[in-house]
């Protein structure tokens, strides 16, 4: 049997969120712009998952836009918030999710924004001051991801919020990686992305809130669905499943972070024991409760990750996008570490609902390494 330790990349879909969404596939399947019994049924469905989703994030339910998911709501906030802003200054770091470093790298190339990728240290923190020495009159977001989805590490996002309302800039939250496992509301953010995929709802679902009175320049125009701001029939079916899996992530959250992060920490420790050379990267505790993220220097990441998938264990290099390439991790290099260390990143993502010990993981590992370092 595989041992599956590879969620932030993406999770299969819970049967209670099954369950939600499947009638909307068949029985109530219309068109919620539809004026008849039939749309309108699919119409309160889809206001129904939306107040649900924004009791979660703190938000309004008007504030709430349905995505096909992480990548699109990260380029719906960055372009849509700083080409309505017209301000032309944008700030983010540089070990964000390539959804984020794209759209800013498009807005420098092609609309003359000028971009700023502010420096984390080490461990991958962003410091509110480093941030506030950065920001200007003419700043027109901040985007920054609430926890790394290679390392982990979180960010303080309401002091960050707080440095940029200052100085009267919003900010985005990649909340991708942060959704089912940290509070959403009450952070202060102006803009959150959560994707359905990592949180138990289907790929292709996404939610983009943001604050109503921002202004916005859709990606997606056309019959001016979701109040103008995504154009496009509604995935009805995807609202309802991807508002259920975050409801049930968030009731579940504080319960599973105490018990899946204990797991992660005798784990971490346990690999750090085991395995000679071994280091964590990103933060030592400010870190997602299912991630443990590490270098093997001498190793090859690719390799070790072969070796454990031949023991029964799939995991990751890091994000699934660079997976199978050669090149270092964007992330890693950001942190400072040396190129030839980060291309033997592993990182292991741990679900939610895990019990079991990962004494045998960490056991399989120090194994795995042994057999490419012998080998090499
Ligand atoms: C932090 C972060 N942002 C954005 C994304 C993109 O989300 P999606 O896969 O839904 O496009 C990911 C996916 O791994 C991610 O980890």
């Amino acid at each position: 049997m595989t041992l599956y330790l590879d969620n932030a990349a993406t999770t299969p879909v819970r049967p209670e969120v099954l369950e939600a969404m499947a009638s909307y596939l068949t029985r109530f399947f219309g068109n919620p712009s539809s004026h008849h019994e039939v749309g309108e049924a699919a119409a309160s469905a889809l206001d129904d998952a939306r107040a649900r989703v924004a009791r979660v994030l703190g938000m309004r339910a008007g504030d709430v836009v349905f995505t096909s998911g992480g990548t699109e709501s990260n380029n719906a906030a960055i372009k849509g918030l700083v080409l309505g802003s017209g301000k032309r200054h944008l700030v983010t770091t540089a070990i964000e999710h390539e959804s984020v470093l794209a759209s800013a790298d498009y807005l420098a190339r092609l609309h003359a924004v000028d971009l700023t990728h502010v420096p984390v240290d080490a461990a991958g923190v962003l410091d509110p001051q480093t941030l506030a020495a950065v920001l200007r009159d003419d700043t027109a977001l901040v985007s920054i991801g609430y926890a790394n989805n290679e390392t982990g590490t979180i960010q303080d996002a309401a002091a960050l919020a707080a440095v940029a309302h200052e100085r009267g800039v919003p900010l985005h939250l990649d909340a991708v990686q942060a959704a089912g496992w940290l509070p959403l509301a009450g952070l202060g953010a102006d803009a959150i992305t959560v994707a359905g995929h990592k949180i138990g709802a289907p790929k292709g679902t996404g939610i983009l809130a943001v604050r109503g009175r921002l202004p916005f320049e859709p990606l997606l125009h056309g019959g001016g669905q979701e109040r103008g701001r995504r154009s496009g029939t509604p995935d009805v079916a995807g609202a309802v499943a991807i508002a259920r899996a975050l409801e049930l992530a968030d009731a579940e959250r504080v319960d599973e972070a105490a018990r899946v992060s204990a797991l992660r920490d005798a784990f971490i420790a346990r690999v750090l024991a085991l395995v000679p050379g071994a280091r964590l990267t990103g933060h030592p505790t400010r870190r997602l409760p299912g991630t443990a993220s590490f270098v093997f220097p001498g190793t090859n990441g690719e390799t070790v990750l072969l070796e454990l998938e031949r023991r029964g264990i799939v995991s990751s290099s890091g994000s699934a996008c660079a997976a199978g390439s050669d090149e270092a991790s964007h992330v890693l290099l950001a942190l400072g570490v040396a190129p030839d260390d980060a291309r033997t990143a592993v990182r292991f993502t741990l679900p939610h609902g895990l019990t079991a010990s990962l004494d045998p993981v960490a056991d399989a590992v120090a194994e795995a390494v042994s057999a490419v370092g012998s080998r090499g």
